[in-house]
């Protein structure tokens, strides 16, 4: 397709992003025929000795540095090639597998998480507590509804994290102590292709999402802001494809300005989530040890829900680390 065909006269902004998706191999996420397996990255046994004995070195509240680039070479290396799949925009996406989480207590394997992800950027902070390692668990808060779904067994629609930042973070990892008995599941799909799609078959929706809109910041938010920030949907940020998607929080945003979805956005947002919804994605379950790393601009994620209760004993509740690289 030649996307400049596909809208009139764009728009400086739109022509920025048509030429940045033009020259991109999408070619597997267009046709679905990505699977799971094609995202695996095993840990070679030399890269678990460098974290071993990393971790074995600090103490209590210290997090292992494995920065030196000499005695933890292995690790160097592999997160070179974690990030090099997560720019491509033909997969976005890595499950890096063979952590030893399972022989790990569990402050050891917050150090693990914490030295690892920091080769992959810097860590962002997550809340306004300044969290950098967050634990995405069930906390059996009395109204679900009303709290952000990491802290739930709720199910979760496909999602930007951190969608309200100005900058999002770049890359999202999320590091699996242990998965749910039941339920839990991993679902991604490129929000490159949803793009490309609406460009193409819904060119009439797509200026609103360029605009900026109030994002819901789920509380975190400083005691006199407003609690929403502006921002579009899909921009150009120093020549990369930045889109930021949760049709939750655009809407809920509005309600915090006390202003009625404007009804171009509805129209768009409704289907944005159709083309997303039905396009291809892949499904998987994490285990134990797999750190599933995003890149976060590009590619979106979703959850299933989960059965951990009060009842659930704690060693088999849903247990994953999240973290957001700059
Ligand atoms: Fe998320």
């Amino acid at each position: 397709m030649n996307l400049s065909d596909s809208i009139a006269n764009p728009s400086p902004k739109l022509e920025l992003l048509q030429n940045l998706i033009a020259s991109d191999n999408l070619g597997s996420w267009r046709t679905g025929n990505i699977t799971s397996d094609q995202l695996l990255l095993g840990l070679p046994g030399a890269c678990v000795d460098e974290l071993d004995n990393a971790v074995a070195k600090t103490g209590e509240n210290e997090l292992p540095d494995i920065s030196d680039k000499t005695n933890f070479k292995h690790c160097h290396s592999l997160v070179q090639e974690l990030v090099s799949r997560l720019e491509s925009p033909a997969l976005g996406a890595v499950i890096v597998d063979g952590l030893p989480a399972e022989r790990y207590s569990e402050l050891d394997n917050r150090k693990l998480c914490g030295a690892f992800s920091s080769l992959v950027g810097k860590l962002m902070e997550q809340n306004k507590q300044g969290v950098t390692l967050y634990d995405v668990k069930n906390k059996n808060p009395a109204d679900p509804s009303k709290v952000r779904k990491s802290i739930t067994n709720l199910a979760q629609p496909f999602h930007t994290d951190g969608g309200w930042h100005r900058k999002p973070a770049k890359y999202v990892g999320l590091y699996c102590i242990r998965n749910a008995q039941n339920g839990g599941g991993s679902k991604i799909t490129s929000i490159l292709t949803a793009f490309e799609t609406m460009l193409k078959e819904h060119p009439e929706h797509v200026h609103t999402l360029l605009e900026n809109h109030p994002w819901d910041m789920q509380g975190e938010h400083a005691e006199h802001e407003t609690g929403v920030l502006l921002n579009p949907v899909f921009e150009a940020h120093e020549g990369q494809f930045m889109s930021r998607y949760y049709d939750s929080y655009i809407r809920g945003g509005y309600k915090l300005s006390d202003k009625p979805v404007p009804k171009e956005l509805d129209a768009a947002l409704l289907c944005l989530a159709d083309v997303i919804n039905g396009q291809p994605n892949i499904k998987f379950e994490m285990s134990s040890g797999q750190f599933q790393y995003l890149n976060n601009w590009t590619v979106l994620h979703a959850r299933e829900a989960f059965d951990d209760t009060e009842t659930t004993p704690e060693t088999q509740t849903r247990h994953v680390i999240r973290v957001w690289n700059h």
